[in-house]
């Protein structure tokens, strides 16, 4: 049976990076038939012909129905899988409070939505800025369907640390692994390899034996990966989308096929108060997925001071967010 996706911001430029690889079964397997559905709002009905045209035009196998749409009650009916996009962009001069505003209203929408017409298994994953709260926004107001079907993507920043340390150490991207990213999808995120290990001479060490600069790791590397979206804005005035797009595909093959043993992969889900972050805070922490498509917080690793720090500095930010967000829900 074809499973049925929605991609919201579908005529955003990374659903155009998306759409390709998950009809062509990057995320769910070269067997499983899919039928796409693409939502954007109002307004961008031609551009989603287009994009309607051009994925028929990729003759691609697997691909059994093309549904455009900017009605939430078509967007999200029977779907199996909601990839949560689109978002109200940050305009010039705009108070954060105001932006959060109006993703309250956009998220609180598509949480009643998808609690009235989505499948009850459904699996969400959130993208669109800021991710983290918009993915707990959603979550509130989808009362039917269980709390750890919400995630958000933080994944993009774990791909990014990965490829940080990959580089510094000369060794393929593939040979560094269990990289973590605590907290939210923002300049405040935690990347933490403490616990990571990689690949050198076909020996496996630490990752802080084999760059053996604790100072680069503290800094340079954490500023770095915090900082890696604004940077990618400056140079190409657009935001990462390529990336990002990898990083969903990333982010829902491991949650819908599994982790390996050994290794775990960093989203934002509901805390469960592991690591002392506040229960019920969407923050992102390590993950071990399982086939059945459920995921445990990978539990007891040590948190020094350095770490601590880190990982509550970010978490009151959330806490903030939410705080904010929480004056617009009720
Ligand atoms: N979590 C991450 O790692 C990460 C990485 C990169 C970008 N982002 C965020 O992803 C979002 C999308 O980025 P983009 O580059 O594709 O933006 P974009 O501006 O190219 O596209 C956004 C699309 O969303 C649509 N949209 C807006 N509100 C909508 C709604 N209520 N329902 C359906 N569609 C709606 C717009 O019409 C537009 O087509 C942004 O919020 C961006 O900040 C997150």
């Amino acid at each position: 049976m074809a499973l049925r996706v929605v991609v919201t911001g579908a005529a955003g430029q990374i659903a155009y990076a998306l759409m390709y690889a998950l009809a062509k079964g990057d995320v769910f397997g070269p067997k499983q038939p899919i039928e796409l559905v693409l939502l954007d709002i109002s307004g961008m009905e031609e551009a989603l012909r287009g994009l309607v045209m051009e994925l028929t035009d990729c003759a691609l196998p697997l691909l059994t129905k093309i549904i455009p749409t900017v009605d939430y009650a078509v967007g999200f009916k029977d779907v199996d899988v909601a990839i949560l996009v689109g978002a109200m962009p940050r305009r010039e001069g705009m108070e954060r409070k105001d932006l959060l505003k109006a993703n309250v209203k956009i998220f609180k929408g598509q949480g009643e939505a998808i609690n009235e017409h989505a499948k009850k298994n459904v699996k969400v994953v959130v993208i669109g800025n800021p991710a983290n709260t918009n993915a707990l926004i959603c979550k509130k107001y989808a009362k039917d369907i269980p709390a750890e079907n919400f995630t958000a993507l933080t994944r993009l920043d774990q791909n990014r640390a990965q490829a940080q340390v990959a580089e510094r150490l000369g060794i393929p991207n593939n040979d560094v692994w269990n990289c973590i990213i605590w907290g939210n999808h923002s300049s405040t995120q935690y990347p933490d390899v403490r616990a990571a290990t990689a690949l050198v001479n076909g020996k496996e060490v630490k990752v802080h034996e084999a760059v053996k600069d604790e100072n680069w790791l503290k800094n340079e590397f954490i500023k770095t990966v915090q900082l890696r979206g604004a940077a990618v804005i400056k140079a190409r005035k657009l935001s990462s989308a390529m990336s990002a797009a990898k990083a969903i595909c990333d982010h829902l093959r491991d949650w819908w096929n599994g982790t390996p043993d050994g290794r775990w992969v960093s989203m934002g889900v509901i805390s469960d108060g592991s690591y002392g972050v506040e229960a019920g805070l969407m923050y992102s922490f390590p993950v071990k997925c399982k086939a059945d498509h459920t995921y445990e917080i990978v539990k007891d690793l040590d948190v020094n001071d350095f770490s601590r720090e880190k990982m509550d500095q970010t978490q009151n930010e959330l806490k903030d967010e939410m705080k904010m967000a929480m004056e617009f829900w009720w």
